[in-house]
Formats: C-alpha cells, sequence, structure tokens
C-alpha cells in the first residue's frame, strides 16, 4: 500500500467533507491531498486549503506532475469535468468521481481509456452516497446472473415523499433538501426523476453489461404528486416513493422509473430522509439489499474515500467489471409494465 498524492476539483459539501476525512489521522500514511481548484479560492469554507497548491484551471490540475489521483467533484455532464478527468487519464492518473450525470453518458468511453492507461476509474459516490453498492454489484455479486434491480435512488425525492406526507408543502421540502445539501445544483434533475435514471443506468452497465440512455428509461418525477395522493395511499397501507426498476425482459431489459405506491412492509419503503435501497434478485444468490444514507456531505465524501482506498490497495481491471467492449451502449429497452 503506498501513499497516494490527491488533486481534488470541486470545494463545495463533498470536497471539503472529502478534506476533513483525508485529515484523520488514520489516513495520514495513505492519502494526501497536495492541490485543489474551485470556482472561488476565498469563499468561506470550514476547512484550510491554504496548505494545497491551489490550481485556477482543474484540467492543468488534472494532469500536473506529482498527482496519483484525480477527483472530480465539479459536477456537469460535459464541459470541463470531462475534459479534466480526460486529461488526468491521458496522463496515467486514476480517477475517482461523484458525477453521475457524467458517467451515465461518457462512463463507458472513459472506461476505456482507463482501461487503456491501466489506471483506476471509481465512482462509488455516483450512485446511492454512502452505500456500496457500485462494489456490492461489481463484486460482490459477479458470482451470480442478476435479473432484476429494484431501488429508491434518490434521497431528495424520498425527503419530498415523507415531509409532504407529514403534511407540509412541496415547494417547502424542496427548499429544505437544497439546504441539507442533497438536491443538485438544478434540482428538476431530482424531482423529474433523471437523477435516479442516471443512476439506474450506471447500475444497468454493471448488473447486466447493458447501459440504457435517459431516453430508453424515459423517467417520470414527483411533481404532479399531491398530498391528498400520499395521505389516499396512507389509509391503504401504501406509501408513494420514486421507484426505478430495471429488469431482463427477453433478450433485452424492461426500465421504469416513475412514482408507485409500495407496502408499507416493503423493503422499498425506506425512512424519509435521505436513504437509499437497491434491491437485486440474482441466480443462485437470490436477493439482497443495499441501503443506507444515499445523498449528504458525509456519506458521498465517506464514498470517496472508499474508492481512495481500493486504489491505494491497487485494485484496477474492468471499470465496470467486464470489458468495455462487451457492454452494449443501446440496449433493447421497454418500459416495464410489472
Ligand atoms: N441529489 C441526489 C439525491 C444526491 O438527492 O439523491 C445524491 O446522488
Amino acid at each position: 500500500m503506498s501513499q497516494l498524492r490527491l488533486a481534488i476539483a470541486g470545494l463545495g459539501t463533498v470536497g471539503t467533507g472529502l478534506i476533513q476525512i483525508t485529515d484523520e489521522d488514520r489516513f495520514s500514511d495513505m492519502l494526501q491531498v497536495i492541490s485543489v481548484s474551485a470556482r472561488s479560492r476565498d469563499r468561506e469554507r470550514d476547512v484550510d486549503i491554504s496548505r494545497f497548491e491551489w490550481f485556477d484551471d482543474p484540467v492543468a490540475m488534472a494532469s500536473a506532475d506529482g498527482t496519483d489521483v484525480f477527483i472530480e467533484l465539479m459536477g456537469g455532464e460535459d464541459g470541463v469535468a470531462k475534459a479534466a478527468i480526460e486529461a488526468a487519464l491521458h496522463a496515467g492518473k486514476h480517477v475517482v468521481t461523484a458525477n453521475k450525470a457524467l458517467i451515465a453518458k461518457h462512463g463507458l468511453a472513459l472506461a476505456r481509456l482507463a482501461e487503456e492507461k491501466g489506471v483506476a476509474l471509481r465512482f462509488e459516490a455516483a450512485v446511492a452516497g454512502g452505500v456500496p453498492v457500485i462494489r456490492g454489484l461489481r463484486d460482490g455479486l459477479s458470482g451470480s446472473k442478476v435479473t432484476k434491480l429494484q431501488g429508491v435512488l434518490n434521497g431528495t425525492c424520498n425527503f419530498i415523499l415523507a415531509a409532504m406526507e407529514e403534511g407540509r408543502t412541496y415547494d417547502d421540502t424542496l427548499a429544505e433538501a437544497q439546504r441539507i445539501g442533497f438536491a443538485e445544483a438544478d434540482p428538476s434533475f431530482d424531482v423529474d426523476g433523471i437523477d435516479a435514471a442516471q443512476k439506474l443506468a450506471i447500475l444497468g452497465a454493471l448488473a447486466f453489461g447493458a447501459m440504457p440512455s435517459l431516453d430508453q428509461i424515459a423517467p417520470k418525477g414527483i411533481s404532479t404528486v399531491s398530498p391528498e395522493d400520499l395521505a389516499a395511499a396512507k389509509t391503504l397501507g401504501l406509501r408513494m416513493k420514486l421507484v426505478a426498476v430495471l429488469r431482463r425482459d427477453g433478450q433485452g431489459l424492461a426500465a421504469r422509473v416513475a412514482p408507485a405506491l409500495v407496502p408499507l412492509t416493503s423493503a422499498l419503503d425506506i425512512g424519509g430522509g435521505g436513504e437509499n435501497i437497491v434491491v437485486a434478485d440474482s441466480d443462485p444468490l437470490g436477493r439482497v439489499a443495499f441501503s443506507g444514507p444515499g445523498a449528504g456531505r458525509g456519506p458521498t465524501a465517506a464514498a470517496c474515500v472508499a474508492d481512495l482506498v481500493t486504489i491505494s490497495r491497487g485494485s484496477t481491471g474492468p471499470v465496470f467489471a467486464r470489458p468495455t467492449g462487451t457492454i452494449d451502449q443501446s440496449p433493447d429497452v421497454s418500459p416495464d409494465a410489472e
């Protein structure tokens, strides 16, 4: 195990949370932040960044000499985030990112590049925050054939629906989800189901070797759900969740991201904070569930640190646990009607 020198682009909620964790004594031999980049150098933060080398240009930082791992926490599916990750991979640096939009759109091409260069591209924080579902599917379920994934993948929607059930308004609870740090910079990604669909696409590549596009998943969000809908569901022993499903369907896949009523006894009836759950059915393993804190500073930063620890142990290999050439970029996808 060698010490990794880290360059972090993006010093918002997750980036500063990551610095706090790497400052802990237990990581002193393993992880050392050496450089940072963000939109503003002078913004007030709860960590001291003056001890790190500052870069105005994250792309230059990504490929700078002396860096082992580039950590992308800027967000955005194209533009500078993609350019910086490509620069890092071309320069032979490992990459860690929490950016599900970018991985859902460009993950396969970036994975190919990482594999060519013999470096790691890891994104545990991109799906279900701190819940180790990427490594769970990638490694833990690699001996089984996955037949179906069901999940609650968006903490913001989960939070809003639970608060509305308690009588609070949609606008009020969305504003609170933004304050807590659950929501995306553009919260329409959360409430319109796009964030959950991006996460489902990534899980598809890991579990089924096929990454459906957002158009194929055609997500539906929660903005039309009313307090009356939630109250009526409760009287029937049901609860509304934004549920994501991906399952084998003949030679192809069936996909759905939409509000759905789940029984109060269902595994999908998780708590109303930033929780997430993924339930995987597979053969011969059977049903397993991964659940826990899916959004927010600590869980997301902890997932990035877990990726760094894995890299420090020397683990590379195929990014999606199978050669990128075997992953179908445009699988046959139908709506899930179950
Ligand atoms: N906006 C996301 C959510 C953050 O609410 O789940 C974690 O991916």
